[in-house]
C-alpha cells in the first residue's frame, strides 16, 4: 500500500514475524547474560581453586608419624586486621606425648586461637609452636593436619549418612571400627534409633540433629582417624552432665596415646588433666594440675565450688 509496494497481507505477516522474534531476541538476551555470568563465576572459582594459603608451605616432608610432643615457648598472636590486640601474649608449655592439656577462660579469652596455632591454621605472630621438637612452620600444613583430630567449637556435618560422616577422614575404616568409637562418643544409642540407623542421611539435606548430638557424631569422627594429637574445642559443651562424665571416662581408655587438648568449661571434664592452664585475655594467669590449683583458692578455685554448687559451700 505504501507506494503500492506492500499489500495489506504483506503487512499483516510482516507484523507477525516481528512478533515472531520478539521470543528469540529476548532469550538470546538472557543467553548472553547467562553466558556472561558463567564466564565470571567459572574466574571466581578457578582463582579460588588455584590461591595459595597465606600460611607458606614449605617443602620439607613430615616424618611417616609424629609422637605428639607439643611445645609453646612464648608464643604471641594477634590478627593481621587487628596489629595492636594481642590476643595470645607469651603462652609457654610443654605436652608430652599420651598427656592431657586443658585449657580453661572466659569466652574470648583466646582459648580456640591458642589450639588452632596447633594445626597451623595461623601462624604465631612471635614465639614458636614445636611438634616433636621442630618448628612447626617447616612443616606443610596439610600433612601435619593429617597426624592432629580436632573436634571445632563450630561443627560441621556433610549432607552424607552418619557413617559417611563418621568415617570423613578414615575412608577405610570398618564398620565395626566405626561403631566402637560412636560407643565411646556416647553416639551409638541415638544412632541406633534413628530412622535407617547409620545410614540416614544428616547434615544440611537430611535429619536435623540436636547440638549433642552433632557433637558426639564428630568426636566419633576424630577418634576414628586415630590421630597423634587429638583437640577438643568445647566439643561436650551440648551434652548434658552425665552423658559428658561418661563420655570423659570413655574417652580416657583411647586417648592414652594421644596427647589431647581440652578445652571445656566444667571442671569435671578437665580435672584429669595433667595440666590445665587457665586464660583470661589472652594471658595464662594460673596453672598446675587439679590439686594444685586447688590450693592456690584462686579462679580455678572459685569455679570448682561454683559448680559444685551450695552442697560444698556448706561442707568445706
Ligand atoms: N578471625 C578473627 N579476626 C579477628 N579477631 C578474632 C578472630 N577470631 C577471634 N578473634 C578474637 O580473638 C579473641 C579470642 O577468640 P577465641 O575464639 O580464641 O576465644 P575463646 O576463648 O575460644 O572463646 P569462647 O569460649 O567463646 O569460644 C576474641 O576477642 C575474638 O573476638
Ligand atoms: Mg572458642
Amino acid at each position: 500500500m505504501i507506494k503500492g509496494q506492500m499489500s495489506l497481507g504483506d503487512l499483516v505477516a510482516f507484523n507477525g514475524f516481528l512478533w515472531m522474534l520478539n521470543g528469540p531476541m529476548r532469550m538470546s538476551g538472557w543467553l548472553i547474560n547467562d553466558a556472561q555470568r558463567f564466564i565470571a563465576s567459572s574466574f571466581k572459582i578457578r582463582d579460588m581453586l588455584k590461591a595459595e594459603s597465606k600460611i607458606p608451605l614449605h617443602a620439607e616432608k613430615l616424618p611417616h608419624t609424629i609422637e605428639g610432643y607439643v611445645e609453646f615457648q612464648n608464643v604471641s598472636f594477634h590478627f593481621e586486621d587487628d596489629p595492636t590486640t594481642d590476643i595470645l601474649k607469651n603462652i609457654s608449655f610443654q605436652v608430652k606425648p599420651g598427656q592431657t592439656l586443658a585449657i580453661l577462660g572466659e569466652t574470648g579469652s583466646g582459648k580456640s586461637t591458642l589450639v588452632n596455632l596447633i594445626c597451623r591454621f595461623y601462624d604465631p605472630t612471635s614465639g614458636q609452636v614445636k611438634i616433636d621438637g621442630v618448628d612447626a612452620k617447616k612443616w606443610q600444613a596439610r600433612e601435619l593436619r593429617q597426624h592432629i583430630a580436632t573436634v571445632m567449637q563450630d561443627i560441621f556435618l556433610f549432607s552424607d549418612t552418619i557413617e559417611g560422616n563418621i568415617a570423613f577422614g578414615a575412608p577405610d575404616a570398618s564398620m565395626e571400627d566405626i561403631r566402637r568409637m560412636a560407643r565411646i562418643a556416647d553416639a551409638d544409642h541415638f544412632i541406633e534409633t534413628m530412622p535407617e540407623s547409620y545410614d540416614t542421611i544428616v547434615g544440611e539435606r537430611g535429619v536435623g540433629l540436636s547440638g549433642g548430638q552433632k557433637q558426639r557424631i564428630s568426636l566419633a569422627r576424630a577418634l576414628l582417624k586415630q590421630p597423634s594429637i587429638l583437640i577438643l574445642d568445647d566439643t561436650t559443651s551440648a551434652v548434658d552432665m552425665e552423658t559428658e562424665v561418661k563420655i570423659q571416662e570413655e574417652l580416657k581408655k583411647v586417648t592414652h596415646q594421644m596427647t589431647t587438648f581440652i578445652i571445656a568449661h566444667r571442671i569435671s571434664s578437665v580435672k584429669d588433666a595433667d595440666e590445665i592452664l587457665i586464660l583470661s585475655h589472652g594471658e595464662i594467669i594460673e596453672r598446675g594440675n587439679h590439686e594444685e590449683l586447688l590450693e592456690k583458692q584462686g579462679y580455678y578455685y572459685e569455679i570448682y565450688h561454683k559448680q559444685l554448687g551450695t552442697e560444698v559451700d556448706h561442707n568445706g
